[in-house]
């Protein structure tokens, strides 16, 4: 890990007055900062504000903003959930592996992608439901796959 991440990463705790009572919002300035939560800067959460490694550990995991696994600029997120899942969410999850060449979990070789399959978003009434970055995508068939990964791309900023 380099040294200039681990610094960084102790400039962020102390800007929380090295509180463990704040230990979620010290990780969410982290996962914002490298878009994901690399074990040795885990390790270094824990050490600073003095609780178990398993238990920051267990919390970069459970909580589905938080990634352990670099992600991608755009995180696509189909949910799995009963209402998406009976609604075709397996088929949607599939099409966005065909179309990202990858499988759920991974991200793609060029870092602009990743996929992910999640447990229910809170947003039934609009299953099959997917996420991008936090948009909302309603009602996604496998035709539309192709178009919302489109929107990804006109979401990138122009070259200059
Ligand atoms: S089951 Fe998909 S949003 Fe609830």
């Amino acid at each position: 890990m380099e040294q200039t991440k681990l610094e960084r990463v102790d400039e962020i705790i102390d800007c929380y007055g090295a509180d463990k009572a704040l230990s979620l919002a010290v990780l969410q300035e982290i996962q914002t900062e490298y878009n994901y939560l690399p074990r040795e800067l885990l390790e270094r959460v824990a050490e600073r504000l003095g609780l178990p490694e398993g238990e920051v550990y267990r919390m970069a995991t459970f909580y589905h903003s938080f990634s352990t696994k670099p992600r991608g600029d755009f995180c696509i997120r189909v949910c799995m959930g009963t209402a998406c899942h009976v609604n075709g969410g397996p088929r949607v999850l599939e099409a966005f592996e065909r179309e990202l060449g990858i499988k759920a979990g991974e991200s793609t070789p060029d870092g602009a992608y990743s996929l992910e399959a999640t447990a229910c978003l809170g947003a039934c009434a609009q299953a099959p439901y997917v996420t991008i970055n936090e948009e909302p995508h309603a009602k996604v068939t496998t035709d539309r796959v192709s178009d919302v990964v489109a929107t990804c791309n006109c979401a990138l900023p122009e070259a200059e």
